[in-house]
């Protein structure tokens, strides 16, 4: 990793690792959210794993391979905030890691906080991710069998970045920094090397819709239900001494209230919910089903994104 490369990349990492795997595990209600995107991004980073699964078990059917290869290297994780997105897609790349049997290198950028500043400076930024991206993908690229490691590039946070190209206060910048994305997009995907790229966004209907076009598959999170959030509840208090029953109080005073219409998300629950019980029990004695319960009546949930 070059010192450039450090500097745009703030967190870079090396996949398989063991860090990321247990954040993996800890997310609720995502298993098939995490078998789709683990394949996606394993043939498309290593096709070399279909072509053998083809020719095993199709072996006539070898077009098959092109109807799944020939898509644009992109994912879009579109949703609520706080419902894992920026979790599954810094973490998945262990499992595709360890399923293809190569190493991950994860490359984040975040544009929330980021290519705000001067003209110009979104475009450049994503320029250079995908330059990068690219760059450490061809190095990786292999002429026969399977690919030697690959590249997700993880691009967080993107509203900032992928509104549409219709709206009409839009900067005209804006839309130089979305033409640099899909340039990105298709010269990975023209390229051949083995990098896939996410997108994270809360609002699916303000992308671009080039760039929704280009995604292979978009997966929709969604705030927990109460199954979902009982097991939260089971997964965090469950050793803690609570009863089923006070497990099972705290999912249903989660959920949606009155004429609001909707309920906790992931993150109120992991991030302020169980945080405020500890510390509202610490340091004068346990936690207690019956006081957790109040604290959770009291909070109110994080209102809806919203998403047009
Ligand atoms: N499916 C989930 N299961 C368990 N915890 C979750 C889940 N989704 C989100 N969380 C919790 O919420 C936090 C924020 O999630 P994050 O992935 O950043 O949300 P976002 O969708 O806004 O990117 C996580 O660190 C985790 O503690
Ligand atoms: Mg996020």
């Amino acid at each position: 990793m070059t010192q450039h490369q450090a500097t745009l990349f703030e967190r870079s990492i090396t996949l398989p690792d063991v860090d990321a795997r247990m954040r993996l595990e800890r997310l609720i209600g995502v298993d098939d959210k995490v078998k789709r995107l683990a394949n996606m991004l394993g043939v498309l980073i290593n096709p070399s794993g279909l072509q053998k699964w083809l020719a095993d078990h199709h072996a006539g059917a070898g077009h098959l391979l092109d109807a799944v290869l020939r898509r644009p290297p992109l994912v879009i994780l579109s949703g609520d905030v706080g419902s894992g997105k920026t979790e599954l897609a810094e973490t998945i790349g262990d499992l595709v890691a360890r399923q293809e049997k190569i190493e991950i290198t994860l490359l984040p950028l975040s544009l929330s906080s980021r290519g705000q500043g001067r003209v110009g400076e979104m475009t450049q930024l994503v320029s250079s991710a995908f330059e990068q991206a690219h760059a450490e993908a061809a190095k990786m690229k292999s002429t026969k069998g399977a690919a030697r490691g690959g590249v997700i590039l993880l691009v967080d946070e993107a509203d900032a970045l992928a509104q549409s190209r219709e709206t009409e206060q839009m900067h005209h910048e804006d839309r130089a920094g979305v033409n640099a994305f899909i340039r990105g997009i298709d010269r990975i995907a023209s390229a051949r090397v083995p990098a896939a790229v996410l997108m994270c966004t809360n609002r699916l209907s303000a992308l671009d819709p080039a760039v929704r076009r280009r995604a292979a598959d978009i997966l929709q999170f969604s705030r927990p239900t109460t199954e979902q959030r009982l097991d939260v509840f089971k997964r965090w208090l469950g050793d803690a001494g609570f009863k089923a029953s006070e497990l099972t109080a705290l999912s249903e005073a989660t959920g949606e209230r009155g004429k609001s219409g909707y309920g906790f998300t992931f993150s109120d629950l992991t991030q302020r919910l169980l945080p405020a019980i500890v510390l509202d029990a610490y340091p004068d004695g346990p936690i207690k089903g019956t006081r957790a319960l109040e604290i959770a009546r009291a909070m109110a949930p994080t209102p809806p994104f919203k998403d047009g």
